[in-house]
């Protein structure tokens, strides 16, 4: 099966599962008490700088309500883009661990600067939900990437009214690759302080990590991390795939291959009629609006989502092929061919 559905769909780079074979040698200290996940907190201080803590957690749910438990507390809430996942698709996660979830007006899921400063209102109100944290998605959940100037704007919003920004970077590779820009420029030298680290799309088998800027949340981090059910105990099999992943830039690869992909096929994409690209190709997300029954024709020969707003969501991962898209291409083309056809019968 070749799927267009999510980056989710693929499998793991060999180099990662390289890693993990290696990594199943002798015995080590459970729990992150061990060599590889020293080295790995190494490797991330290195690109983050060495005030940066990473805590390794098992998936991308667990490191964003691991990060918002950190930044939020009873009677307070967090502010975030429209369609955001901690919103939208954690099944309330956020929520079960106490945590108001307060989407804002937004552009392509990107906060709008003006949304904010409006929400940002409630403080002080008695009867509201006091704001601690803003969460942005980079990129955002309809493939739209910030800027680093928007970035600093937001942090500075968010920062001169006492509350926190998280970034939810599920796909942060594939920002880094879009940007042309190291991690750390767009992340905590842009203001962020909690950046959930993910990995799972671009080449690594399970795993995430937390990111936090600040001595003083990074203090709670570990207590809270076992609380909220994500503290691995063979963490050297997180760490191990994190250490391949970063070494030798296997993640800038993966996430370049991606988005090339993405582009590639809304070049075909586009010279097909009957398909309209909806925003900018920015990553490796292509959102489009076409024919529902040419959609479901699509649907028995390649697996892929439908978006709010009557969209489907096509999504290209490190391993996508030049046969995978010119296959996706023909079926699409095919598929949106047999709508007039079947009109005139
Ligand atoms: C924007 C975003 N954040 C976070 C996640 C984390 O998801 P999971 O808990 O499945 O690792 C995802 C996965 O789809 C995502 O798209």
């Amino acid at each position: 099966m070749r799927s267009f559905g999510s980056d989710n769909n693929s499998g793991a780079s060999s180099e990662v599962l390289a890693a993990l074979a290696a990594a199943n040698v002798d015995h080590a200290i459970g729990y992150g008490d061990d060599p590889w996940t020293a080295r790995t907190r190494e490797l991330f201080a290195e690109e983050f700088g060495p005030g940066a803590e990473a805590f390794l957690v098992l998936n991308g749910t667990g490191a964003n309500v691991l990060a918002l438990s950190l930044a939020a507390g009873p009677a307070t809430c967090v502010l975030c883009g429209e369609g955001a996942h901690i919103d939208v698709d954690e099944t309330g996660a956020p929520e079960a661990a106490g945590i108001k979830v307060l989407p804002l007006e937004s552009r392509r899921g990107k906060v709008l600067p003006e949304a904010l400063r409006e929400a940002l209102g409630a403080i002080g109100t008695v009867h509201s939900a006091q704001p601690s944290c803003l969460s942005i998605s980079q990129p955002t959940e309809l493939g739209a990437v910030y800027a680093k100037a928007e970035i600093e704007e937001l942090a500075r919003i968010a920062h001169e009214a006492g509350i926190l920004v998280h970034m939810d970077g599920a796909r942060i590779a594939n920002a880094a690759v879009a940007l042309g820009l190291p991690f750390r420029a767009f992340t905590v030298d842009a203001g962020v302080d909690l950046l959930s680290f993910g990995g799972t799309k671009n080449g690594i088998l399970f795993g995430e990590a937390l990111l936090v800027f600040r001595p003083e949340l990074a203090k709670r981090a570990p207590y809270l991390r076992k609380a909220r059910l994500q503290l691995a105990s063979k963490m050297r099999f997180i760490a191990a795939q994190y250490e391949a992943y970063l070494r030798g830039g296997l993640w800038r690869r993966n996430a370049e291959a991606a988005n090339a992909a993405a582009a590639r096929l809304a070049g075909l994409a586009r010279g097909i009629p009957g398909v309209e690209l909806v925003g900018e190709v920015e990553t490796n997300a292509l959102f489009a609006r076409l024919d529902p029954a040419a959609a479901e024709r699509l649907r028995a020969e390649y697996f892929f989502y439908d978006w709010e707003g009557g969209l489907v969501r096509w999504m290209t991962s490190f391993d996508t092929t030049e046969a995978d898209i010119q296959g996706f291409a023909a079926a699409l083309a095919r598929a949106l061919a047999r709508g007039p056809a079947e009109a005139r019968a």
